[in-house]
């Protein structure tokens, strides 16, 4: 019999009022009863610990030794059984080139153990040490208008320079070499949420080799660029401009794709440094940031055990369905349960205003993300540091070491976790809808969005809103991912759309698939060059279909339908059939001229499946209607 997750958290309506656990675990249970689907992923087995952990990112080189142990009660009494040490911490490791000093890290280790915390250990590559960057500059960041970073932040580092990766992947093979058969050290996170790419020299060389691998020739590429356009034909790989943004889309393109492998690469050499040593039951992940668009996950998550998350709230207002979304994303990263490595207890220090969580939003985001397949939820941070950035960040104790506030409240959810963890074990969410999630389409909106206000992510939570609210249960993948188990996928706005992808969605129909396109899908190729077929190109055959004309939006149109009426707001396309069989499912009303009494939503079914376009970004109302008819 197989066990599920249940989003609990969302389950129990307004995001105001707690889930109530008692509650929680009858729905669990019963769909225990119901449920035949084979579960994905284990809930985190460690002796001495419960399978879901509560933890917190615990910097014990910024305190005297004296207080470690004061520390860690007070944690034990908050039942935390899970603390990340040792990311930032280089200088405190590797004082001087080539010498370490590991004494007080075995220290808090095991001082840990005796708590019955267990460890992940970061690697501290997100923070070099003023050695480093003063003896090797050519290690520091170069940024898209060549500026070079500087010391006293972090993430100043180059990620493609060899010397950089030379010595991290050092202070990585001595850390695990130290630790990696440590019983009490359960996993690695590599650095610190990836995030800004290098432009300097090192990177350049490294872009423009890699061009010269995907494509073989210039010629080649100068024919999948389209750069005749603006006489942009290039005679060398080397007169290629290593730039992000304002250039050749397919440029932008492969530069965010340059970047995904580089991280993936960055990721690899410090596994090559730490899996030789370590035990196979330690993990290795690295925590990411949510819907970061600066790399494709799926690529940087494709070397690495597990996925992990830093979930800070998005909006100055915790939005479930957002928040919830943004679980399901990384669970889809490696198909099965994932950590939450950050979250706030109660706010944090870098919005404008900084406005905590309500009181018993810390419990009911704690449970979210159980909800939604996490094993471990980590507070960042445990106490305050007394100088650095951040000062004012949420903490679960100050700087006195004392509790604050929200430590009663965690305090719970510790408690909690113990209680329900056995019942949790081995257990993921099952879903048989999907949304998919498409870095390349993402990225090319983003490059040219034509109407400002659309946010893929946005657009996308749109139709992951009342999907939600119906199925309780929803997959955000990959469109390469397998589809067979979904009954419904979803493709809010597949903007590029590669040919096998295209043959896997065609697959999925045949097959008794039901697959909706949303708005801007199927109009380019894998080169972010415009298909010569009218959007969905490869998919408007299936669908009977194509979009005649697209319009950015200044202010909502009229849709109406057999569904009902409503509005669409930013963008509109219009669609012609070509098919009998092709259904007008909702027309535009009277609105620009262009749009009048045009199709907006067409369906065409195909077997038992059906291929369904909605060319418009229709409101909530309209959407929930669509999504149940
Ligand atoms: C995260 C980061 C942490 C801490 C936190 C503050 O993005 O990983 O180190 O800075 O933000 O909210």
């Amino acid at each position: 019999m197989t066990k599920i997750h249940v989003a609990c958290a969302e389950k129990s309506g307004a995001s105001k009022f707690l889930p109530d656990l008692f509650r929680c675990a009858a729905l669990f249970l019963l769909l225990v009863l119901v449920s035949h689907a084979p579960a994905l992923a284990q809930a985190t087995q460690y002796p001495n610990v419960p399978p879901v952990l509560l933890g917190a990112a615990w910097y014990p080189e910024q305190w005297p030794e004296s207080q470690w142990d004061t520390d860690l009660d007070r944690m034990a009494a908050c039942h935390i059984h899970l603390v990340r040490v040792a990311e930032f911490a280089w200088s405190a490791m590797e004082p001087e080139e080539g010498k370490y000093d590991f004494a007080w890290l075995d220290h808090a280790i095991e001082k840990a153990a005796r708590h019955h915390i267990v460890v992940v250990l970061g690697t501290p590559t997100a923070a070099p040490p003023a050695w480093l960057t003063t003896k090797y500059p050519e290690t520091l960041r170069v940024d898209e208008d060549g500026k070079r970073a500087e010391h006293g932040n972090r993430q100043q580092f180059s990620f493609t320079d060899p010397k950089y990766r030379e010595l991290a992947r050092g202070v990585a093979e001595q850390m695990a070499t130290r630790y990696g058969h440590n019983p009490n050290v359960v996993g690695w996170q590599l650095d610190n949420e990836y995030a800004d790419p290098d432009f300097g020299p090192s990177a350049q060389t490294q872009f423009h080799a890699w061009l010269q691998k995907k494509y073989g020739s210039i010629a080649e590429l100068n024919g999948l660029w389209t750069t005749t356009y603006w006489s942009q034909t290039y005679d060398t790989f080397d007169e290629i401009p290593v730039r992000a943004s304002k250039e050749n889309p397919a440029l932008e393109l492969d530069w965010k794709h340059f970047v995904s492998d580089t991280w993936k690469s960055y990721s690899q050499n410090q596994i090559d440094g730490i899996r030789p040593y370590a035990d196979p039951r330690q993990f290795v992940t690295t925590n990411t940031m949510g819907w970061f668009e600066g790399f494709d996950h799926y690529v940087v998550y494709s070397n690495l055990d597990i996925a992990s998350w830093d979930d800070y709230i998005r909006e100055p207002v915790y939005d479930p369905a957002l928040n919830g979304a943004t679980h399901d994303l990384d669970r889809g990263f490696k198909h099965k349960n994932f950590w939450v490595m950050e979250t706030e207890p109660a706010f944090v220090n870098w919005r404008k205003t900084n406005n905590p969580l309500d009181k018993g939003q810390i419990r009911e985001t704690a449970w979210q993300a159980v909800g939604h397949g996490a094993d471990a939820v980590e507070y960042w941070q445990w106490r305050s540091a007394l100088n650095g950035q951040e000062q004012y960040h949420g903490t679960l104790v100050g700087p006195d070491g004392l509790p604050v506030p929200a430590y009663a409240e965690i305090q719970q959810v510790g408690a909690e976790f113990e209680k329900a963890g056995a019942a949790l074990s081995g257990t993921t969410p099952h879903s048989q809808a999907a949304i998919l999630e498409n870095y390349d389409s993402r990225w090319a909106i983003d490059f040219q969005r034509h109407a400002a206000a659309f946010d893929p992510v946005e657009q996308l939570i749109s139709f992951y809103r009342p999907l939600r609210q119906m199925t309780q249960a929803v997959d955000v993948i990959a469109p390469d991912a397998p589809l067979d188990e979904y009954k419904l996928v979803e493709a809010p706005a597949l903007n590029l759309l590669s040919q096998a992808v295209a043959r896997h969605l065609i697959d999925y129909v045949n097959h008794g698939g039901n697959l909706v396109l949303g708005p801007r899908s199927g109009m380019k190729d894998s080169y972010n060059a415009l298909y010569t077929d009218r959007q969905p190109g490869p998919l408007a055959g299936l669908l009977g279909a194509h979009v005649e004309e697209y319009y950015a939006l200044e202010n909502p149109v009229p849709v109406s339908g057999e569904i009902g009426s409503g509005t669409s707001q930013v963008w509109a396309e219009f669609l012609t059939p070509s098919d009998a069989q092709t259904h007008v499912v909702m027309r535009y009303g009277p609105s620009n001229g262009w749009l009048d009494g045009q199709p907006a939503v067409v369906t065409r079914k195909v077997g038992k499946g059906s291929i369904t376009y909605v060319g418009g970004w229709l409101d909530d109302g309209l959407m929930n209607k669509l999504t149940v008819s």
